[in-house]
């Protein structure tokens, strides 16, 4: 199993994943609808960056790095945190027979490194608060939880944050 970082080659892989993802979900409230404007961002490295863990060449779980505010700035106004040096955790994902092994926390724990290279200083992952599987992996990997709220696109999400 090797972790690295997306390219645009493997575009068909992360949105083959996505389609799995979104199929299997124990609850809609755990994955907020995709908009046109963050996937078109998703292979612009100044918005967003994924990484994934390859398993015989095929992408088996992901999660994004998110640098631009179009994405962190609602939770951080709530919190009112400053928008400097922070980078946003989402759009975690393992393939529904690849669950169970802690890939999660193992995502985290590598992508601190990859936020570490890009000089973030602050870590904001939101969660629906009965999202287990995603929170227990938060928590395990030392993000603390801040606080709770409704985004205004109506879902209710638990705001995390890490001090890299
Ligand atoms: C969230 C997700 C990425 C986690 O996958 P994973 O890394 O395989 O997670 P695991 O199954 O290993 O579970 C992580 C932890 O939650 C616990 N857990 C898993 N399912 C649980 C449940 N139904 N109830 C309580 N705890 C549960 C596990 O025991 C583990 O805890 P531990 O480390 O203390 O043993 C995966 O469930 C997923 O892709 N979900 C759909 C998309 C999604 O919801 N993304 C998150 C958006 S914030």
């Amino acid at each position: 199993m090797i972790f690295r970082k997306l390219t645009k080659d493997d575009a068909n892989q992360l949105f083959s994943l996505i389609d799995k993802i979104e199929n299997a979900l124990v609850d809609k409230n755990f994955w907020l609808p995709l908009n046109d404007t963050a996937k078109d961002h998703f292979f612009d490295p100044g918005w967003t960056e994924f990484f994934g863990f390859f398993e015989n060449g095929a992408l088996i779980s992901a999660v994004a790095l998110f640098y631009n505010e179009h994405e962190f700035g609602e939770s951080a106004d709530y919190l009112k945190i400053s928008k400097k040096g922070l980078a946003e955790v989402g759009r975690a994902m393992v393939r529904p027979d690849k669950r169970g092994q802690g890939l999660l926390l193992q995502m985290l724990e590598l992508l601190k490194e990859e936020a570490r290279k890009r000089n973030i200083k602050t870590l904001l992952a939101t969660v629906y608060p009965q999202n287990l599987p995603s929170k227990k992996s938060f928590l395990s990997a030392g993000f603390t939880l801040e606080d709770t709220y409704t985004k205004s696109c109506g879902f209710e999400r638990s705001i995390f944050l890490y001090s890299l």
